[in-house]
């Protein structure tokens, strides 16, 4: 019995540790794989062009149970004024948007936005528009709100994604830039 349990304990801690290991592998193999990309932009593009269509089922049921629907609506229900929604992706906070909202909402591959102009939301105003964030064709100051919800991790240079932000958007105006790592949920 005790041979058993102790068989199978050591069974399971080689599984787990063999199981980590790969992982660790996988990640680093990935980390060195993206370094050596000519082309790392074209790469990420690519990975979101194939994302597009499966988007929307892959996350539904994990925002649904997350905290992540509810801290959509606080944060989508903030926006004001001229909005402008950057990595807008399939459009997942279309429905949280107030009534009346006047939204340019921008990503840089045309299949998630073609995802997106398939819903409709009859009580705001919104126009897409395929746009690199991180070099945006709008003239300083034309938006009250930026917002972006889980774009910042995705884009190349953050950085240079944030300082466009900030160009777009009106003095004294807001940002709302959200990451939220899962583990905060
Ligand atoms: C994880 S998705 C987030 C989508 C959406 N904001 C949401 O909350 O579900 C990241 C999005 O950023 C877009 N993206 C990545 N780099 C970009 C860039 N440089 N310019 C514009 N969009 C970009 C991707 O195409 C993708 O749709």
């Amino acid at each position: 019995m005790i041979g058993r349990f102790v068989g199978a304990s050591v069974a399971l801690f080689g599984i787990a540790a063999y199981g980590s290991y790969k992982i660790n592998e996988a990640k680093q193999y990935k980390e060195l794989y993206f370094d050596t990309l000519p082309d790392k932009r074209q790469y990420l593009l690519q990975q979101h062009q194939n994302a597009a269509y499966v988007y929307d089922q892959t996350f539904d049921s994990y925002e649904q149970t997350s905290k992540i629907t509810s801290y959509r609506k606080t944060i989508v229900g903030l926006c004001s004024g001229k909005i402008l929604e950057t990595g807008v992706g399939t459009s997942r906070n279309l429905k949280y948007y107030p009534q009346g909202s006047d939204v340019t909402a921008v990503d840089w591959s045309s299949n998630v936005l073609e995802v997106a102009l398939l819903k409709s939301a009859s009580n705001i105003n919104i126009s897409y528009r395929l746009e690199d964030v991180e070099n945006m064709s709008f003239k300083d100051n034309t938006f009250d709100t930026v917002l972006d919800t889980f774009g910042l991790e995705y884009y190349l240079n953050p950085e240079k994604a944030i300082s466009e932000m900030k160009r777009v958007c009106k003095p004294g105006r807001q940002d709302i830039i959200t990451h939220i790592w899962q583990k905060h949920l």
